[in-house]
């Protein structure tokens, strides 16, 4: 996830230093590239390169930039690869305008072919040069700087905010949809950014806009505007009043809740980069036509494996092997030969466990795809193509967000490689915003209610089985718990005679496996174990379960996405019930470089 920042001042001055500090300051939602733009009377001083902050602003001297006005923008690339040329901000074709904006353009590959067949010149696959290209397009038809960003919202389409500005003007312009985007309002100087944390140093009186409202910023003042009709529009300022840490959180006390709810939006910006994703029909090509399929990867993101698994083979007849990746070593490396397809699945795309497989797998001339959330990461460069998870960073160890978005992506795949519509993918955003809302109180009350338990299980049948061991690692990961995560049907081969007075088993349900679930939890229920179930509304889960934890109806496979936002819930809960951090829980790190 990008990040981006603008300042205006009323006299120029030495920007560069405000600029760096607002930089570092967005550096926590992950990036490959860097670059600061000052605008100083008629003239733009674009510097920006593939790095660190330290490191770019140290090569080009940001510091020394000066000006009345500047932008800093970090890029987490998703359209085009890191690299100067795509590096934010850009200039238009005559280098007059100057932007940078975050989130994603999903149109953008039309739109830069019509900027190109209308003669401007365009330097990078970046969709952030398209926003800027957008508005360049109609000031050259004539239009008034306003009229002409009016009308660039509506060829743009995506997620995004965007700031842009031209010489010799005072102003700076920004506008966005889907995105977050807040205006700062200080002594002497506005400034508006991505992030709440980069402005905050600066002031504590902002603005939020909101979709469709255009800001004009100058030094003294804002104005902001609506889309639609250009007309004036009063937003209060309010005064911000929590602590930087708090507001780095979002509000929320630990980053694992912020990550929690951060999953329908990560989900839907997903959908939209899947679908303007060129790349994406060479994988389904190549899996497609592969004599064996495997999906490799370790802890979550092997769950997320083994979902996709299911996926494939219920919608698409494709049969997958979801394998964790030193297995993978173990049994298949010495079988493999280049008929075979690799999906590497990893979070960090840094997991020794995974990078060793992928070497074996390569060894062998494997056909090796990747699937990761850290751009730039040594999976991303290592294979052939690697999907981008979207997710921006995730602090807390325990992995949320990046988990559903890696089995949206698989789910997507399925739905291609089946010719479903993957139209009918969008509603699920919405659908994980509504189960949220719906459980979380049940949740946290049945957390109080079970959290003396140390021993526990968690069930599920076909795509919701790997949800189930995702839902008992999660726990054992942030509670110090024995949890147990096994297929339903399993349970009463063993694992039956551990059950004693209210012994909790949590079950998670497809619509289609309700009779089976119905009659393990029976099983387990005249045992005298409290039966939890996550599913949709079932007269006979209601008859038949203690606790019926209800997510909204969907199709089979999306169930599956919704079931594990609960127990992702009740792990937090759980965790912070103990005492414990759930965002560093003991003995664990993010990123397991080691073997
Ligand atoms: C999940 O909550 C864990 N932190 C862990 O299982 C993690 O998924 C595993 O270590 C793999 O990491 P990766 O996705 O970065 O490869």
């Amino acid at each position: 996830m990008c990040g981006i920042f603008g300042y205006v001042t009323s006299k120029e001055e030495a920007i560069g230093p405000i600029l760096i500090a607002a930089a570092e300051r967005l550096t926590y939602r992950g990036y490959d590239s860097v670059g600061a733009a000052a605008l100083n009377g008629s003239k733009i001083d674009l510097r920006k390169d593939v790095g660190k902050v330290e490191e770019v602003a140290a090569k080009y001297n940001f510091a020394e930039l000066r000006g009345q006005r500047g932008i800093v923008q970090l890029r987490w690339a998703t359209f085009g690869e890191p690299s100067q040329v795509n590096a934010q901000p850009h200039l238009d074709s005559d280098g007059d305008l100057v932007g940078a904006h975050n989130g994603n353009v999903v149109n953008n590959v039309e739109l830069r072919e019509q900027f190109i067949a209308e003669g401007l010149t365009v330097r990078s696959q970046n969709d952030g040069e398209t926003c800027v290209h957008a508005v360049e397009r109609y000031l050259n038809r004539g239009y008034e700087f306003i009229d002409a960003i009016r009308l660039a919202y509506g060829d743009l389409q995506g997620d995004y905010a965007f700031v842009i500005g031209r010489a010799g003007d005072d102003k700076l312009y920004a506008f966005k949809k889907g995105s977050g985007m807040v205006v700062g309002l200080g002594e002497g100087f506005t400034c508006v950014s991505s992030d709440l944390p980069s402005i905050l140093p600066l002031t504590r009186t902002v603005i939020r806009p909101q979709d469709g409202e255009i800001v004009t910023l100058w030094a003294d003042h804002v104005e902001v505007r609506s889309v639609k009709d250009g007309k004036k529009i009063d937003r209060m300022p309010e005064t911000v009043t929590e602590s930087m840490d708090a507001v780095q959180k979002g509000g929320y006390p630990h980053f694992m809740l912020k990550e929690i709810h951060e999953q329908s939006q990560v989900a839907r910006e997903l959908i939209h980069l899947l679908d303007a994703s060129p790349e994406i029909e060479t994988v389904i090509e190549k899996m497609k036509n592969a004599r064996h399929l495997y999906l490799i990867g370790c802890g979550t993101s092997y769950h997320a494996a083994a979902v996709g698994s299911v996926y494939l083979a219920q919608l698409a007849g494709r049969a997958a092997i979801p394998v964790l990746a030193p297995q993978f070593i173990a049994q298949y490396a010495p079988t493999v030969g280049y008929q075979d397809v690799g999906i590497f699945v990893s979070q960090s795309g840094e997991t020794k466990d995974v990078l060793n497989a992928l070497e074996a797998a390569e060894a062998r001339g494997m056909t090796c795809f990747g699937l990761a959330n850290v751009v730039g990461s040594t999976l991303t460069k290592a294979t052939s193509f690697c999907l981008p998870l979207c997710c921006g960073y995730e602090i807390s160890v325990p992995a949320t967000k990046t988990f559903t978005n890696q089995v949206i992506t698989f789910l997507y795949l399925a739905y291609r490689m089946a010719n479903r519509l993957t139209s009918d993918l969008e509603r699920i955003p919405e659908l994980m915003e509504q189960t949220l809302a719906q459980t979380a109180p049940q949740v946290e009350a049945l957390a109080k209610e079970i959290n003396e338990w140390n021993d526990l299980y968690c069930l599920g049948y076909g795509a919701t089985y790997p949800i189930a061991l995702e839902g008992a690692l999660k726990l054992k990961e942030i509670t110090y718990a024995h949890c147990e995560g096994m297929l339903s049907t399993e349970f009463k081969h063993g694992p039956l005679s551990a059950v004693s007075k209210g012994f909790p088993i949590l079950f998670v349900a497809g619509p289609n496996d309700v009779p089976l679930i119905i009659s393990g939890l029976n099983e387990v229920k005249v045992r005298g174990a409290r039966t939890i179930v996550i599913a949709e509304d079932d007269p006979r889960l209601r008859a038949n379960a203690d606790d019926l934890i209800v997510i909204p109806k969907s199709d089979p496979q999306i169930a599956a996405p919704l079931g594990v936002l609960p127990l992702q819930l009740l792990s937090y809960h759980m965790s912070v019930m103990r005492g414990f951090d759930p965002d560093f829980p003991r003995n664990l790190s993010k990123t397991l470089t080691v073997d």
